[in-house]
Order: C-alpha cells, then sequence, then structure tokens
C-alpha cells in the first residue's frame, strides 16, 4: 500500500475552499489515524485545473462543484473507474442515487455524502453504519438552516417573512436566490437522501411532497406562542404501516417539550427513532463552508480506513397515499351567532375532531383559532375545501400541521 494517498478535488468555492485549506493543515493527523498521508493531486474550478488529469492522478476524487452538470458525469466516471468518490451534493444523490451506486459497485468504489444531508452532523453515518442492522421506524428533522433562521427570527422578533429573509441574506444564512430553501426542496432532496438509507426503500425525489415556508404569517407565529408552539419546517421519512412509508416535508407547530422545539437559527437536528433505541436527536451546524469540510474530511478518512458503507434496496415499500397528522386552522371571520356551530358541522360531517378553540378579536377582527386532532390529511383537505366556500369567512383558512405528543 502507498504510503500516500492522492485526493482531487472538484470544486474551491465555500466548501471547496474551506476543504482544501482543512487537508493541508489536518494532513498529519489523517496520516496518523489512517496511516496513509494525503496529497492534494489537483483541483478544478471553472476557470483552473483539469478534470482528465486529476482524475488520472487521483485515488478519492471530492466533488464539490453542486448541482447535476457537470457533477454527474465526473462522479459517474471516477466511480466507474474505479476511484472512491466523497460528494456534499444533495441534489446529486436525491436525482441519481440509484446510477451512483451502480456505478461504485461496478468500479468496486467507496461513494460517501456525510456533508450531503445535516453539513456537519454525522447522521448519515449513523442512520448507515450505527444503526446500520435495525429496523428504523422514523427519520425527521430540521434539515435546512435558512428557513429554520427565518422561522426563529420571526417568533422572537415578529419579523414578517419577507424582513426575516433579508436579514437572513444579509447574514450569510440565505443565498441571493433562496428558492431552494424556502420552498422546501433543499430539505425534500436531504429528506430523500435520509429515507432511501433508513428503510432500503427507492424514493426518487419526484415522490417527496414539500411545502415551504414562504406563506407564513407572522399573527400565527404569535397565536401559536400563546399555546407554546413553536414552528419548524420538518422533513419526516417514516413507516406508516401496511408496506407503507410516508417520505415529506412541511411547517409543523410542536409542542413545548419536543426535542426540536429548542433548536433555533440557522442550526440542523436530526431524530432517529426505532424500536430498539427508542429516540436519538444529534443537532449542530447543518452549514458553513468549515463545518461542511470537517463532514467531508470526516468521509476521506473512513475511504482510507477501507469498508464500503451499505446501501441495499428493499424494493417491497411503497410510498404512502395518505397519512395522518393534526393541524392548526386560522380563520377571519364575520362576529355573527351560528359561525361556530357551522364550522364545527363542516368539521364533524368530515370526522375532523377538534383539541382546542381560541376566538379572538371583535367585529371586522374575529378570528378563530383552532387545533385539531390527527386526521387523515385528504379528509382534512376536503373540510378544508368546504370551509373555504362559507360565505361569513374574510380570507382564505389558514392551516399548518401540528406534532401532537408532548414530550417530557
Ligand atoms: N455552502 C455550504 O454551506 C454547503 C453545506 C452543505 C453542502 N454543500 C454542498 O457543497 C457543494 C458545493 O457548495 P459551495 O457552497 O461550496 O458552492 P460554490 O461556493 O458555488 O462553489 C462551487 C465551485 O464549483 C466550481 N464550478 C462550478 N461549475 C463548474 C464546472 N462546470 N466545472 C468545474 N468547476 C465548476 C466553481 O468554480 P469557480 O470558483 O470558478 O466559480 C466553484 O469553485 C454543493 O453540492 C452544496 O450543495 C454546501
Amino acid at each position: 500500500m502507498s504510503e500516500v494517498v492522492k485526493v482531487g478535488i472538484l470544486g474551491r468555492g465555500t466548501v471547496g475552499g474551506a476543504f482544501r485549506k482543512l487537508l493541508t493543515e489536518r494532513a498529519e493527523m489523517v496520516e496518523e489515524v489512517s496511516g496513509r498521508r494525503p496529497e492534494i493531486s489537483g483541483v478544478l474550478s471553472s476557470k483552473e485545473g483539469d478534470f482528465e488529469e486529476i482524475l488520472a492522478d487521483s485515488e478519492i476524487v471530492v466533488e464539490l462543484i453542486g448541482g447535476t452538470d457537470p457533477a454527474l458525469d465526473y462522479v459517474t466516471r471516477a466511480l466507474r473507474e474505479g476511484r472512491h468518490v466523497v460528494t456534499a451534493n444533495k441534489q446529486l444523490l436525491a436525482q441519481h442515487g440509484p446510477e451512483l451506486v451502480a456505478a461504485a459497485r461496478q468500479g468496486g468504489a467507496q461513494l460517501r455524502f456525510e456533508a450531503a444531508v445535516a453539513g456537519a452532523i454525522p447522521v448519515i453515518r449513523v442512520v448507515q453504519e450505527s444503526l446500520g442492522a435495525i429496523p428504523i421506524e422514523k427519520v425527521f428533522g430540521i434539515v435546512n438552516g435558512t428557513t429554520n433562521y427565518i422561522l426563529t427570527q420571526m417568533a422572537r422578533s415578529g419579523l414578517s417573512y419577507e424582513e426575516a429573509l433579508t436579514q437572513a441574506q444579509e447574514l450569510g444564512y440565505a443565498e441571493a436566490d433562496p428558492t431552494d430553501d424556502v420552498g422546501g426542496a433543499d430539505a425534500a432532496a436531504k429528506m430523500a437522501i435520509l429515507a432511501r438509507l433508513a428503510f432500503g426503500a427507492p424514493v426518487r425525489l419526484d415522490e417527496v411532497p414539500y411545502e415551504g415556508i414562504e406563506r407564513i404569517k407572522p399573527d400565527d407565529i404569535a397565536y401559536a406562542k400563546e399555546l407554546g408552539l413553536s414552528l419548524k419546517l420538518l422533513g419526516v421519512a417514516e413507516r406508516v404501516g401496511g408496506g407503507e412509508i410516508s417520505v415529506r416535508v412541511f411547517p409543523c407547530f410542536l409542542y413545548p417539550g419536543h426535542p426540536l422545539s429548542p433548536i433555533e437559527g440557522p442550526f440542523n437536528a436530526v431524530m432517529v427513532e426505532s424500536p430498539a433505541i427508542t429516540e436519538i436527536t444529534m443537532s449542530g451546524p447543518g452549514a458553513g463552508g468549515p463545518e461542511t469540510a470537517a463532514a467531508v474530511l470526516g468521509d476521506v478518512v473512513s475511504v482510507i480506513g477501507g469498508g464500503s458503507p451499505l446501501f441495499e434496496e428493499n424494493a417491497g415499500l411503497r410510498i404512502a397515499d395518505d397519512v395522518e397528522m393534526a393541524f392548526y386552522l386560522h380563520l377571519e371571520v364575520d362576529d355573527r351567532p351560528g359561525v361556530l356551530a357551522q364550522i364545527a358541522e363542516v368539521l364533524g360531517d368530515h370526522e375532523v375532531s377538534v383539541r382546542s378553540v381560541v376566538q379572538r378579536g371583535m367585529g371586522d377582527e374575529a378570528q378563530l383559532i383552532m387545533v385539531m386532532h390527527p386526521v387523515a390529511e385528504k379528509r382534512f383537505a376536503a373540510a378544508l375545501e368546504k370551509i373555504a366556500k362559507l360565505e361569513f369567512l374574510r380570507s382564505p383558512p389558514r392551516s399548518i400541521r401540528v406534532i401532537e405528543e408532548e414530550f417530557g
């Protein structure tokens, strides 16, 4: 075995630049723990370097370009030609996971991607390796730091969504084009990856329904705060019985005492539930150049150490068509007798049962804030459609999911 291991770096942006610096600084430590000293064989950016030369001269290729073109081509070729690949690219994995696994098998190479989900938190390693041999029931959490920062600021300072987004952009927690983060697509890609690993199910990115936080109003957060609820954008992947799983992203209220309620600012947190372990919660920085680079370096050390993580598929599981959730419902209504009775009738007709109701304001300000018990989502949607048509409603109804369990 050679004393030196050649590492080619594709990308020298936020993560690529930080990784190059870290690898240089920590080369001696990597040699101590792995027995081999890493050396950079070349760096590729849009303006410098040559992929063919880097490929020819590398044992490990670290892909930190992002997106799928040209990353898919580079990573597939590297794997097929027997180069181990470490990547932080969630889009690539969520959209092309099976092809990449096939290329890795063909080339007898390892594919590692700890930094693709929840940045510096070692969630992939825990799901794939530490818990690789136990049945996982549910993996869920806050996997997007931009949205968690925005929701935290809306709750703390009463900012509007737009104000909190501008603040996040000024502080570097949100990109100039925040669409993928605030709309939930970024979290959906991460949940597709986690679901594949947790259940071995062939989840495609287009099978993960997602909602973002753009519609959230400060008064929804304020009313819910009075009930002790906090709002998070959650990614949830769970077994729902009958050989089905559900993988989704949605804004959701949490009761106090829930392990995810205190996760604030740009932090991420992921919970894993299984009868064997009850539950594990991991939290930490979900992004940032140096933080993400640290996770990439951990993967490089694992690759040098050898051993291929499991990535088996269980084709028997299907994506569920409907699931049960509790809901918060905010209605602006005319202040007159019979209003509550009519809403209760529609909910009753759809077997939606109400957990709590608060009436706020009078006259033109009258509002009803309700929290429902868990109900099949399609049944609640049907009830909501009817409620939206009631003539005494002053604006469209607003609903947000609620995790019902009270912890602690
Ligand atoms: N930033 C984070 O905190 C974070 C956290 C977790 C995961 N990630 C993931 O890490 C990856 C990299 O993100 P980043 O924030 O470092 O991106 P970035 O700052 O935009 O850097 C991208 C790099 O790729 C290079 N590049 C772009 N197109 C190229 C092409 N056609 N050929 C060769 N090189 C090309 C760019 O070259 P130039 O330098 O010439 O522009 C740049 O060096 C992404 O998959 C991202 O999702 C990022």
